[in-house]
């Protein structure tokens, strides 16, 4: 009834912004994105009658409120799943600051959707266990494979066409790297879910946003596929200021950036105009994940710890499924 399960964050390539069904998160386009080898959650999750409700710590924290019940909401799906009503002891762990703009949902919920199900003796294909992990955190459904990954958005009522799948597998690519800034690891004050809904609502820019995703999700599988760096990245940088357009004219705005995000923006600016390869991305926070290739990583990893805006940074590469492991965190 114990078990212990990691999985890596993801960047989304094509973001996945808005959802036409809020209860059982389904998103109105589809979206790609790339495993993270170094950014990872790990969660122990054990189902016991010696536990009265569901006990949770996220980083040693014991959690309660909104971020509890939606933990709960996820044990419940599965418990529906195995039928049994055990309640449950979760502990969880990340090795970089969540809520911040940085996929944390993404592994978290991944983590917990295999742990949990492992626990309870469900033995779930890849394809369920994204669909489950989708009904925690939209992107946590990408986060169960590794490499590149392809969120089909499906057209069913009932969710079950809508899953991910691999683009293409770890091993891939090994030149493509993304280095991701922490700029600042403040919490974001809006989060995703209600950024998306409030988007949805009000800005004039999200129709436009829907017309524009196919094609982009077109470049950038055969960005990834042949690895066209320059379509990969220029598509993906694109896509990601067409995402914010539609944050920036909500109402009220919703403006993720910090002043620090905007020099980053135009640091990478900078390293192209001196013919180094390099692309922006970012997501529902202030900090900058930036593409490039091997060759120049090092030194463009360099050049941004050396700014006073990074705190910190993160050399990835792409990484691999979700799994278990035999580590226990109680
Ligand atoms: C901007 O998956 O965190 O990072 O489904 O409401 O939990 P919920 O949202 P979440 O949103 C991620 C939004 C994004 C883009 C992306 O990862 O595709």
């Amino acid at each position: 009834m114990k078990a212990t399960a990691i999985a890596n964050s993801n960047i989304a390539l094509v973001k996945y912004w808005g959802k036409r069904n809020e209860e059982l998160i389904l998103p109105y386009n589809s979206s790609i994105s790339m495993t993270l080898d170094k950014l990872y959650t790990t969660t122990t999750v054990e189902f016991s009658k010696k536990y009265s409700k569901d006990e949770l710590t996220i980083d040693g924290e014991k959690i309660s409120g909104e971020e509890l019940e939606r933990v709960e909401r996820q044990l419940n799906l599965i418990r529906r799943t195995a039928k049994v009503s055990e309640k449950a002891k979760i502990a969880s762990a990340s090795n970089f600051p969540k809520a911040a703009g940085l996929a944390s949902s993404a592994s978290a919920f991944a983590a917990l959707t295999l742990a949990a199900t492992k626990a309870l003796d469900l033995h779930l294909p890849k394809k369920e266990l994204s669909i489950i992990a989708r009904q925690g955190s939209g992107s946590a459904c990408r986060s169960i494979y590794g490499g590149f990954v392809e969120w089909q958005k499906g057209t069913l009522e009932n969710g079950e066409d809508s899953y991910a799948m691999q683009v293409a597998p770890q091993n891939h690519w090994p030149e493509l790297c993304m280095i991701v800034n922490v700029l600042t690891p403040k919490q974001k004050k809006i989060k995703s879910r209600a950024g998306m809904a409030q988007t949805i609502a009000t800005s004039p820019l999200y129709k436009a946003w829907l017309e524009t995703v196919e094609s982009d999700l077109e470049k950038v599988r055969s960005g990834i596929l042949e690895k066209k760096f320059p379509l990969l990245g220029q598509t993906a940088e694109m896509n990601a200021l067409k995402m914010h357009s539609t944050m920036i004219t909500t109402e009220p705005h919703i403006i993720y950036w910090e002043p620090e995000t905007i020099v980053m923006m135009k640091e990478v600016m900078q390293l192209r105009e001196e013919a180094t390869e390099c692309y922006f991305t970012i997501d529902g926070g202030p900090q900058v994940k930036v593409l490039c290739l091997e060759k120049d990583a090092k030194k463009i990893e360099k050049r941004f710890s050396e700014m006073k805006e990074v705190q910190k940074t993160f050399l990835c590469k792409t990484g691999g499924d979700a799994k278990l492991i035999d580590m226990e965190l109680f």
